[in-house]
Order: C-alpha cells, then sequence, then structure tokens
C-alpha cells in the first residue's frame, strides 16, 4: 500500500474476531503495529495476537481484555499501548454487537420493537454508541499529541440503518455516523482525522446467524462478503495517503484494488451526510 503505514500504532477494538481480526491482521502485514481488544472472548484474542506475530514478528501487537462500554477499561488501554509502543496513531472502533441478541434468526425473523427487551436496548446502544465515544475520548489527547491521528468508526449500509425489524443495531449505527461528522468538525485542522469504513454488505462473521464460514449463509441483502474486503481501505485510511480527508465515509466493497490507492478511495468514498442544513 504505502511506506508510512509502517511503524504506524493502531488501536483496533473487538480485534478478536471477524472485521477486526482481519484488518489486525491487514495491518501488521502491512508493518503496523496494533492493540487488540475484546470483552469477553479471551481465547479468540490470544488466537489473533497469536497469528499476526507470525506475520510480524513478537513485538507487533498486543492483545488486551477490555469493554468498550467501560471507561476504565478504555483509559487502560490507552495508558497499555502507549506503554508497549511509545505512541497511537489510529483508533478502529470496530467493538459492535449485532440483532442476533434480538433474533437468533434475525435475517428470516425479525421482532416488533416493543417486544425488545429494554436490557437489550441498552446493550447494544452502549456498545455501539457509548463505546465509541469512550475509546475516542480517551485516545483523542493522545492522537493530538502525536499531532497525526485516525480515528475509524465502522458502521453499516445506509440500507441496513433503516431496515425494518433493525432496532436497536440499526440507530445505533446512525449515531456511530452522526459522531463521526460532529468528531471531525471539532477536528479539524489538527491533522486527526474521523472517518466511517462500512463492508457495504453482510460479511462472514459470527454477526450473521449460522456457522462462520458457511458460504450457504447470506444476509438480508443476499449475499456475503469476506471479512479482509476491509483491508485495503484502513491501510489507506491508516497511512499519509488519507492526510486531510476527514468526515467521510468508505464503502469497502467499492474499493478497486487494481487501481492504485488514491483513485481507489476516489471511488469508494462518500460524505456521511450530503447536506448538513436540512
Ligand atoms: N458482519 C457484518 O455483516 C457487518 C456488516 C456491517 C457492519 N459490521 C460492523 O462491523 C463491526 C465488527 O463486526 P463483526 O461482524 O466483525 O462482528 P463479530 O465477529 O461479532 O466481532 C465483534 C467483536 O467486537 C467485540 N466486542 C463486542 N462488544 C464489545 C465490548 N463491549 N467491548 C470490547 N469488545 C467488544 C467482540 O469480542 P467479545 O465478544 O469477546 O467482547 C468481537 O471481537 C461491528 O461494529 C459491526 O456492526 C458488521
Amino acid at each position: 500500500m504505502h511506506d508510512s503505514t509502517k511503524g504506524k500504532v493502531v488501536i483496533i477494538s473487538g480485534g478478536g474476531r471477524g472485521l477486526g481480526r482481519a484488518m489486525a491482521l491487514g495491518l501488521v502485514e502491512a508493518g503496523a503495529k496494533v492493540t487488540i481488544t475484546a470483552s469477553r472472548e479471551g481465547a479468540e484474542l490470544e488466537k489473533t495476537a497469536s497469528d499476526a506475530r507470525k506475520i510480524g514478528g513478537g513485538d507487533c501487537i498486543l492483545a488486551l481484555k477490555a469493554d468498550v462500554t467501560s471507561a476504565e477499561d478504555c483509559e487502560r488501554v490507552m495508558r497499555e499501548t502507549l506503554a508497549k509502543f511509545g505512541v497511537i496513531n489510529g483508533l478502529v472502533n470496530n467493538a459492535g454487537r449485532g440483532m442476533s441478541y434480538v433474533s437468533k434468526n434475525f435475517v428470516k425473523e425479525r421482532p416488533d420493537f416493543w417486544s425488545i427487551e429494554p436490557e437489550t436496548w441498552r446493550m447494544m446502544i452502549d456498545t455501539n454508541v457509548n463505546g465509541i465515544f469512550l475509546m475516542t475520548r480517551a485516545a483523542v489527547p493522545h492522537l493530538l499529541d502525536s499531532g497525526w491521528g485516525r480515528i475509524v468508526n465502522i458502521s453499516t449500509s445506509l440500507r441496513t440503518m433503516q431496515r425494518k425489524g433493525f432496532l436497536p443495531y440499526g440507530v445505533s449505527k446512525w449515531a456511530c455516523e452522526g459522531q463521526t461528522v460532529i468528531m471531525a468538525q471539532e477536528l479539524e485542522d489538527t491533522g486527526v482525522t474521523v472517518n466511517v469504513q462500512i463492508p457495504g454488505g453482510a460479511t462472514d462473521t459470527a454477526f450473521i446467524p449460522g456457522k462462520v464460514g458457511d458460504k450457504s449463509r447470506t444476509g438480508a441483502d443476499g449475499h456475503l462478503l469476506e471479512p479482509e474486503v476491509m483491508v485495503p481501505p484502513i491501510l489507506y485510511l491508516m497511512s499519509d495517503l488519507s492526510n486531510g480527508r476527514t468526515g467521510d465515509r468508505y464503502v469497502s466493497r467499492l474499493w478497486d484494488t487494481s487501481l492504485p490507492p488514491e483513485e481507489a478511495a476516489g471511488k469508494a468514498r462518500f460524505p456521511v451526510f450530503r447536506d448538513r442544513e436540512f
């Protein structure tokens, strides 16, 4: 991709499996140093860390059990990353909980929103919305210190955000994108950018009902992407090639790897909200 990704220190929440794992391994392969977190599955974190070390050597990754819904855990992730790598250059707010907590087979069966348990609603909003705020508030002072920073918020397709039966997941991603727009404006001209990245369709992870790797599964859109679709855009975003680009939305599925990265980025990039007035 670009030499400037080498040596960048990037924190990825929810890096034990799925999209987070793919981005972590892709960044390590490009020479970055990565901290990955997860709140429950320590064994997945260790497996991703061990796979990363085979690619990038013993010192390329730090795996931490930490919950994005805990302000204290988020501060600890920053402290331990600084202690290991000396700097923080990027944060990928990827940790998320999906519709399977509302309905095990949500592709086909979606309950009425008035039957959703308040605890399930709160858990999803806490992870997908408050988690972004808590991780980002802990990271920003360090990103500003380093004078070069990237915040990438992982969202979903506009169609999914508005899909009937997709509360509260859909609304949690509207909030993810809303946070992105406001944070991007507040950090303008600081060297720290804030963007959204999405896969561009259902992706083969534990988010989708059934077994990971079972290619007969589909999301509500009728197809299934590979988690590695996230890698080229995240490498671009964590490089100097994306300097100054902020408040945008990158659709990974539209990234054409046959093009030079800046050209591919131009075709996969859209403003988060086109109209800021109405
Ligand atoms: N897969 C898709 O089709 C798809 C499509 C569009 C967008 N996305 C978005 O992509 C992101 C990653 O999803 P995925 O498909 O890779 O899901 P996944 O395979 O279920 O991975 C989610 C990761 O987030 C971690 N996590 C969840 N809650 C956490 C918390 N409170 N604190 C720290 N870590 C937490 C999980 O670890 P623990 O369980 O151990 O905490 C896991 O490592 C999500 O934001 C999702 O909304 C996914």
